[in-house]
């Protein structure tokens, strides 16, 4: 499928003038051929953003799918307030970000929470976008310390779960490069790349494919898009301006 550029946009914009301008700002940049654009907007704004998707002929939405931020782990029931896959899948998104650290983080979701969300999500037809990363603390003690971190989180959170291959990304995203500027190294990143391939190929038989995501912006998108273990990125405060998402299509 070539590269793919994941926008998280978190709990932003905050009015749906706002959400729905950007969106279109990004479906109207061309997409270099190979790759694919994915939106990740809050559940408020997907339906809408869906509705205008599908009303865009198919060459233009060609390589720009939809995707949601965070997924329950039943598919329907009395659980106030949460969204199902399948609901998800009804609307017309095909992708879902589980496990992201500020999940992780502000809403105390566990490894054991996340491996309920991929299994339903994928046996409902979503592909999945699992996070994974370290601390600062854990990651001031090496890469080798890091990599066992990540391996872990790994295990829990695909255990006794099968994959398809083409189902499952894994978004590599070191905790202290999220929002603070300060990327991870190309070759790091690389190297986190290659482990995780190659402990998943020897766990699952799968060889999922890999996001690098943590201050990527317009300049630096390339050195990581680029190498031919990483493909993809995801993309936070970066995809929330439309110019600086633009920079980052555009090096592709
Ligand atoms: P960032 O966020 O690009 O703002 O660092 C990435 C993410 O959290 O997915």
């Amino acid at each position: 499928m070539g590269k793919l550029i994941a926008a998280n946009w978190k709990e932003h914009p905050k009015t749906e003038a706002e959400a729905f301008a950007l969106f279109k700002a990004v479906a109207r940049t061309p997409r270099p051929s190979g790759v694919t654009v994915l939106v990740c907007s809050p559940f408020i704004y997907l339906e809408e953003i869906a509705r205008e998707w599908k009303r865009m002929p198919p060459k233009e939405r060609e390589r720009l799918v939809l995707g949601a931020q965070d997924v329950f782990w039943e598919d329907q029931g009395a659980y106030t307030s949460e969204v199902g896959p399948a609901m998800l899948r009804s609307i017309g998104a095909k992708y879902v970000i589980i496990g992201h650290s500020e999940r992780r983080k502000f809403a105390k979701e566990t490894d054991a929470m996340i491996n309920k969300k991929i299994a339903l999500a994928l046996r409902d037809g979503l592909k999945v976008i699992l996070c994974v990363g370290e601390a600062l603390s854990v990651r001031e003690k090496g890469v080798d310390v890091a990599k066992k971190f990540v391996a872990q989180q790994l295990l829990k959170d695909l255990k006794d779960i099968s994959i398809k291959a083409g189902d499952l990304y894994i978004a590599y995203e070191p905790i202290w490069a999220i929002g603070t500027g300060r990327s991870d190294k190309p070759e790091d990143a690389r190297e986190m790349a290659m482990f995780i391939k190659s402990s998943l190929k020897k766990s699952k038989k799968i060889s999922p494919k890999f996001l690098y995501g943590g201050s990527v912006n317009g300049k630096n998108a390339a050195d990581y898009v680029q190498l031919r273990e990483i493909d993809g990125a995801l993309v936070g405060g970066a995809s929330l301006k439309a110019e600086e998402f633009k920079k980052i299509i555009n090096a592709m």
